[in-house]
Order: structure tokens, then sequence, then C-alpha cells
């Protein structure tokens, strides 16, 4: 019954039913984008695991296809997992994936289209000279820690890289491997890249940006305009971590700027504070961008999955780029989802005063796309934080009434009378005189079904407050909120199951719980329409 679908996204992707994670081997051909993502084609929990195949004109509309991947061969009879496609010479797409052969081991495995001239790229073979990589006696690497391989680029000295995630014991390793051809490959001596204690290093992901400005660059640029990055999604912390650095072909090494020394450091840095995994990059020449997609898991229990029939989300695509400081990523959702927006609300500047409500109307709330910017102006009523303090516990202490600057931000997914209500803010401190700018997504009210995961997130984001604005934007769809603030230098995506504040009943605020008022320079807000999802071709 159509209760039972509530909290079905409109805009976020997900297919009709069943259980998705990660997705894989996104690619741009002849203009049109291929998403392929892990897929159990017999209910909504992990397992059977395939690759199943969508497209796209836009990033934002798809139309499903048959599964493109799925066990066939001894060398992925029981499940075809997480891999990249690469583009190889001759605009040949090649994809490689991580089959679980017979053996229960993870070995990796190269799938080419049947038909480059039919622009779907429906259907894929597999090489008989499966698996091209496997754990062996020799090369001691662990069965069972040996997955996600990434897209492949190519070096000065025309050979082919790639990396394979896996784990030494408890170090995270990100295996390199090289070919000439693309099928015969060698794995090198060092890893391209390791770190102690952080576990299996699952679904890597290397690739350079510009030192200057927004557009992608191809994932074998490597010249003296580019930095690059690494991304690793830790599984024993279940988030996607990256490291920026140097990168040297000729011996194959990547040094970052600040390691993993110590994952819960202010160096360590996220795509995403909320719930968000394997998520993986691609070049869009198309139009110059690198586009990075991820999943998000559900906050439900898995027996509310299973009544609900679906388990799993891919968040908006997100062009990304090199913040101009150098020290981190930017992220925006691709500019196409703007096509989705209607019923445009402008609210004209103004001071929310300590302890104000705000009620943004005009549109539905429970499926909206929110911009809004604030002004600071000193931080003379700041709340001074003597020392640097975990953001994430201070978010879930923070929401309430303060005294000092902030929290501000948005309340969405309120229910009249805020019985149910998911707060998205910022606070201010002053932290050695400087201010220090808390960006927190806090899901303890959200849902009086407290079946529910309410963990609040939350970190510290690089904004100088008195210089610049301070704008946050929410995307709103039925059971995620997908935030990003300060122009896109953190997000939080979070999920969320309202009880009282769905669809027509959802309502939209802006608040001030601090004591200090805090001006709003703009405001926009728009209705979404419903994105075709699983639209025919
Ligand atoms: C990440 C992951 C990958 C693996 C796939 C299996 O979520 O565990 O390491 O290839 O999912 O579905």
């Amino acid at each position: 019954d159509s209760t039972d679908q509530l909290y079905r996204t409109a805009y976020h992707f997900q297919p009709p039913k069943n259980w998705i994670n990660d997705p894989n081997g996104p690619l741009i051909y002849k203009g049109l984008y291929h998403l392929f993502y892990q897929y159990n084609p017999k209910g909504a929990v992990w397992g059977n695991i395939v690759w199943a195949h969508s497209i796209s004109t836009d990033l934002v509309n798809w139309t499903p296809l048959d599964p493109a991947i799925f066990p066939s061969q001894p060398s992925d009879v029981n499940g075809c997992w997480s891999g990249s496609a690469t583009i190889l010479h001759g605009n040949k797409p090649a994809i490689l994936y991580t089959g679980i052969n017979k053996f229960n081991h993870q070995v990796q495995n190269i799938a080419y289209p049947k038909n480059l001239n039919d622009p779907f790229l429906r259907e894929w073979i597999k090489s008989p000279k499966n698996p091209l990589m496997e754990p062996t006696i020799e090369n001691k690497i662990n069965a069972s820690s040996f997955r996600d391989p990434t897209t492949g680029w190519l070096g000065k000295d025309g050979h082919w890289r790639i990396l394979v995630g896996s784990k030494r014991n408890t170090r995270g390793v990100a295996i390199l491997y090289k070919s000439k051809d693309f099928i015969n490959w060698n794995k090198s001596k060092h890893p391209l890249h390791s770190a102690k204690g952080t576990g299996m290093w699952e679904c890597p992901d290397f690739f350079p940006v510009l030192k200057i400005g927004k557009f992608g660059v191809d994932t074998s640029s490597n010249n003296d305009d580019v930095r690059h990055v690494l991304k690793v999604s830790l599984d024993d912390k279940k988030h996607d971590y990256y490291l920026i650095g140097s990168y040297n072909e000729g011996k194959d090494k990547f040094t970052p700027d600040h390691g993993f020394e110590e994952v819960s450091s202010e160096h360590v840095l996220r795509y995403d504070y909320g719930k968000y995994y394997a998520s993986k990059t691609f070049f869009d020449y198309g139009k110059n961008r690198r586009i990075l997609l991820g999943w998000v898991n559900e906050s439900s229990s898995v027996a509310d999955d299973i009544k609900k029939g679906w388990s799993g989300i891919h968040t908006i695509p997100r062009a990304i780029w090199l913040h101009k400081s150098g020290k981190q990523l930017v992220q925006w959702p691709v500019l196409e989802l703007e096509k989705l927006r209607l019923n445009h609300v402008n609210l004209p500047a103004k001071v929310l005063k300590g302890g104000e409500l705000l009620q943004i109307n005009g549109i539905t709330a429970a499926q909206a796309d929110v911009e809004i910017s604030f002004e600071v102006n000193n931080i003379r009523d700041a709340e001074v934080l003597d020392k640097w303090t975990d953001p994430q516990i201070l978010c879930s202490q923070s929401s309430s009434r303060k005294n000092g600057l902030g929290p501000f931000g948005l309340l969405v997914f309120a229910s009249k009378g805020l019985k149910e209500f998911t707060s998205v803010f910022f606070r201010i401190f002053k932290h050695q005189q400087k201010p220090l700018v808390l960006f927190c997504s806090d899901q303890s009210r959200s849902s009086l079904n407290k079946d529910n995961d309410l963990t609040t997130y939350g970190t510290f984001i690089d904004v100088d407050v008195l210089r610049e604005k301070l704008s946050l934007r929410s995307l709103i769809d039925h059971s995620v909120v997908e935030s990003f603030g300060g122009e896109g230098r953190a997000s939080i995506t979070a999920r969320v199951y309202p009880t009282l504040a769905i669809n027509d009943k959802a309502l939209l605020y802006a608040f001030n719980n601090g004591t200090a008022g805090v001006k709003i320079t703009s405001l926009n807000a728009w209705s979404m329409k419903k994105a075709q999802l699983n639209g025919k071709l």
C-alpha cells in the first residue's frame, strides 16, 4: 500500500525495489551517461550481487537497462562486486570488477561491450582470460581482502596502472598493478600508498585535480597543473576519506600532504560527514568536469527495509574540484538538477533574532531545494571553545537554545508543533581568538519512530565568517537531507523517516537558537519536480 512507500525519493537515484549499494563503473559514452551499481535482484537486503545498469542524458533522469554483469564464469560465480570503467584507446570502454570465484576468493575480472555501435552498451562480454589478477601463495594477497579495482590511468611510459583495495593485517593498502595491454597485469613491489591501523581499504579512487579552477581533467593527466587525490572507503569506519598529495609517476608513489596517521585528526578529510560510502568519480569529458557518485544506506531497521521492499539510494551526482586554498576539495550538485526547480520563493534580507523561528511557505517542503546565506559581522557574542573537541559531539549538544552565536540554520521535515524535525545548522565559536564554524545535521528529533538510527553528524568547516558569507543548501527528498555548507566545502547527508512531517504535512523553517541576532542575506527555495528515476526509453 502507498503508506509503505512514503520514504521513496523523488529525485535521488533509486531503482523500483530491492537492495542497492556502491555506484560502479560510471562513464560517459557517445553522449550518454552510464551508471552501474551493486544490486540484489532478489530482495531488500545485501546478497546475490550483480551490476545493475541505468543510462541518462543529464545525470538526473535515468532509464534502467538489464543487468550488465552477473555471475556466469568460475571467476565470478559467487558475485560480481565493485569496480570501475576505463576508456581505452579508440574510445573503447572496459570494466574491471571484482569476481567472487568458486573458492569464494576475490579476483579481478574484465568485461567489454559486446557491440560498440550500441550507445546503450547493453551487453557485456567477459574475457576468457579472467581472472586477470588473483591472490596466490607467492603474492601473499589476502583472498578475502582484495577488491574494487579503480579506473586505469596511463603513464608516459605507455603502461596502464590501476589500484586494488586490500589490507595486510590491519594496514590498509592500495595495491598497484601495471599493464601494457590492460589484460596482462603485473603487481608492483610497492603499493601506491598504505597506512597502518586503517583496516581494509574498499573502493579506492585515485585521480588528478587542477590546482586552479573548477574544471576536471582526464584520469591520466599528470603535469605541473595538477595535484592528486586518493580516496578510500574505510570498512572499519564506514566513511569515505581522502588525501590530497603529489604523485610521482616514475616512482609510482603517492605522497599525501597530510597522511592517515590519525584518522580522527582534523587533517583527514571526508567527502561527506553523514551517511555516505563507497563513492567513485569519473571524468565527464563532455562537460570537462569530474563527477562524484556515492551510496547512502538506510537508517531504518532491516525489518522496515524488508517491509518497504527496498534499501539504499545514491546522492545527487556532484561536481568536484580543488578549493583555492589547495587544502580540500569542493563539491556541488550538478547544475542539471536545477531543471527540476519550480515555485521559486525568495525572502528579502532580514535579521533573525535570538530565539526566532521563520516559516518558509509556498513550496513542497518534503521535496525541495533550499539555499540560505548568513552574514556574521563579529564574534563578540560567540561562545569560547578552549580546546579542540570532536565536532560530532559538539553537534549533538548544539541544536537547542544556547548562549552565543548560533545554532542557526534550517529546520527541515518539521511537523506542526515541532514534534518532529531535523535541524541543519551552524554554530560559531571563538577559538584562539578566531571564529571556528561548526556545521551539523541533527537527526535526534527527526522521527517518533525510535527504531531508526538517529545519530547526529557534524564537522568544522573552513569558512572565514568575518570576510565571507556563510551559506547552506539542503536537498530535501522524503527520506533524505543532503546538505552543503560553505558553498560545498563540507557536505552532510542524512536519512530520516518522519511519521508526522510527511508529504504536505512537512514544514520548513529558518531558525536561530542562539542569543545573538544573525542576518539572513538571501533565502531562495524551490519545490522540486519528480525526476524520471526509472523512466522508459
Ligand atoms: C563496499 C563493498 C565493496 C564490495 C561491494 C560488495 O560497500 O563492500 O568493497 O566490492 O561493496 O557489494
